[in-house]
């Protein structure tokens, strides 16, 4: 299964663990394709065409971001907004996602015990996720099991991020989607 990553990270030579997971899966470009968006696009301005070519080529997406204010940055949503055009992503007679998954790698500094009902967060981060979850059934595509990296700061250790980023990996390079569970702390 060849992957593509969307990556957006708006500082991501100031980023710790989305760049080291960008680092290993760069090491792996038989399987794995990168997109980082904020370093492609530094004007912001997304070639649609090009981002659509490389949607076509590969049969599972993965968006990977840090969770800012319980949502992507920005240029995720602007991809989706700008690259999921009527009469491409979706329409009439339109079945382009139908043999694709979509799944989300995600950074969080809180940590999973904050994403629940009793927690700080309150929610899930699956019910924080949930305009993901349904853009892709939108779109007909698959939607995985996000994997969620809870609890990522400033003194969050290299050897923690070592292991993320092995983890990462894995999932990445898995075959069947869905087969290793949300990542917990
Ligand atoms: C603008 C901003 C907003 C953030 N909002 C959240 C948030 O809503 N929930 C959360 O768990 N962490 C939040 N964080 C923490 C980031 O998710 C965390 O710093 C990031 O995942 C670390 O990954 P990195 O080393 O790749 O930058 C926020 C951080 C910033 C800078």
């Amino acid at each position: 299964m060849h992957t593509l990553i969307i990556a957006a990270h708006p500082s991501l030579e100031a980023s710790r663990v989305n760049r080291k997971w960008l680092e290993e899966a760069a090491k792996h470009p038989e399987q794995i394709t990168i997109s980082s968006l904020y370093e492609k696009y530094p004007d912001g301005v997304i070639d649609i065409a090009a981002e659509q070519a490389l949607v076509e080529a590969h049969d599972r997406i993965v968006l990977q971001f840090p969770f800012y204010w319980f949502n992507s940055p920005p240029m995720i949503k602007q991809w989706l907004d700008e690259v999921l055009l009527e009469g491409w992503a979706y329409g009439d007679g339109v079945d382009l996602f139908r043999s694709k998954s979509i799944g989300l790698a995600i950074t969080a500094g809180g940590r999973e015990n904050d994403y629940r009902p009793e927690g700080a967060f309150r929610y899930e981060i699956s019910a924080l996720l949930t305009p993901f979850e349904m853009t892709a059934d939108y779109i007909k595509a698959k939607y995985e099991t996000p994997f969620v990296w809870y609890g990522v700061n400033s003194r969050t250790r290299d050897e923690e991020i070592e292991r993320s980023a092995k983890r990462y990996l894995d999932y990445l390079l898995q075959t069947q989607a869905n087969s290793i569970p949300v990542e917990s702390k």
